[in-house]
């Protein structure tokens, strides 16, 4: 079975690529720059811009994959907001182009979405009415209206806040960054008035394993269990790594000026992934333990 993941060189596509070699999938990686994932030997790379089509097609057509999951996008809020037009370019013209391409050859179309598609009062479950904040999520969710209505099998997957252990060539993490700051004694501000349920990032391998195994449709959300402040989770790594945490202090969003509104009450519930597809994701405590060790 052949599996082609977007965005490898990604934090969550670094780990999906080795995650899914070593349960024994066939994984061939594409991202935009050179090859950044450990153990180069073990699968075929494109390096390919998704935003040209011709190279997609051209790809897909060597490829044939049984599988895709799109994980690549421009993720980063603030300059989706400011650039638009590229923002729609890279999420949602570019997913357009990868479903295109797959049509010839009936591949399980797996599109990596988010949270921020919903605005405020979350927890979300995947019935809830989508209400972006920001042009990131609603670039994301015009992407995944294409992916719909594909008349491929897909799935629709919305982790949040994605967390885990940092492999060489991935930037560092929220986690990383507290734990990096807190080494040096350098004191941080950290927002206690935002929710999000985090989740660990080979939580996200399984599901998606189960997904496409069980061939199964629809939107699913694989988050964590837990439902935790920024303020909170970095508590929790201070006190596992045996840090100080009254370095850590407890702030309010207004604290930062933010160019994008990005939701206080999020995170995903996860019951339907729970009931259908057995997902029973590690507590937050488990991710921490798991990141550093
Ligand atoms: N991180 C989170 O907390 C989070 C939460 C919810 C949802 N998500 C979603 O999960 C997915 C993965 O997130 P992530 O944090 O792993 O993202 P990431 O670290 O920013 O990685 C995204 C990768 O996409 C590739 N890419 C971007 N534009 C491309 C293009 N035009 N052509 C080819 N490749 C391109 C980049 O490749 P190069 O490095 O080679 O340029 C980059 O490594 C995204 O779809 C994101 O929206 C992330």
């Amino acid at each position: 079975m052949k599996i082609l993941v977007t965005g490898a060189n990604g934090f969550l596509g670094q780990q999906l690529t080795l995650y899914l070699i070593n349960k024994g999938y066939s994984v061939i990686a594409c991202s935009r720059g050179a090859c950044r994932i450990s153990g180069k030997h073990l699968f075929q790379y494109y390096s390919i811009d998704l935003t040209d089509e011709v190279a997609i097609t051209a790809m897909v057509l060597e490829v044939k994959p049984d599988s895709i999951i799109h994980s690549a996008a421009n993720s980063k809020p603030d300059d989706c907001d400011t650039n638009k037009e590229g923002c729609l370019l890279q999420n949602v013209e570019a997913t357009r182009f990868l479903l295109q391409a797959c049509k010839p050859y009936n591949t399980q179309f797996i599109y990596i979405s988010t949270d921020f598609i919903f605005g405020e009062n979350g927890p979300h479950s995947e019935d809830n009415t989508p209400a972006p904040l920001n042009f990131y999520g609603e670039s994301k969710l015009r992407a995944e209206q294409l992916v719909i209505n594909s008349g491929l099998l897909y799935a629709i997957v919305r982790p949040v806040f994605i967390y885990g252990p940092v492999l060489e060539g991935m930037r560092p993490s929220f986690l990383h960054w507290v734990k990096n700051n807190l080494e040096q004694h350098k004191p941080i501000k950290v927002v206690s008035d935002q929710q999000r349920t985090p989740t660990f990032v080979l939580d996200i391998c399984k599901g998606i394993e189960t997904i496409i195994e069980k061939k199964a449709e629809g939107a699913y959300h694989l988050a964590g269990k837990n439902i935790l402040s920024p303020y909170e989770m970095a508590v929790a790594v201070a006190n596992f790594l045996g840090l100080d945490a009254a370095l850590i202090e407890n702030v309010t969003s207004d604290t930062f000026i933010e160019t994008v509104q990005r939701a206080k009450r999020s995170g995903l519930t996860i019951d339907k992934a729970r009931k259908t597809l057995g997902y029973e994701p590690v507590s937050f405590e488990e991710g921490v333990q798991l990141t550093f060790n």
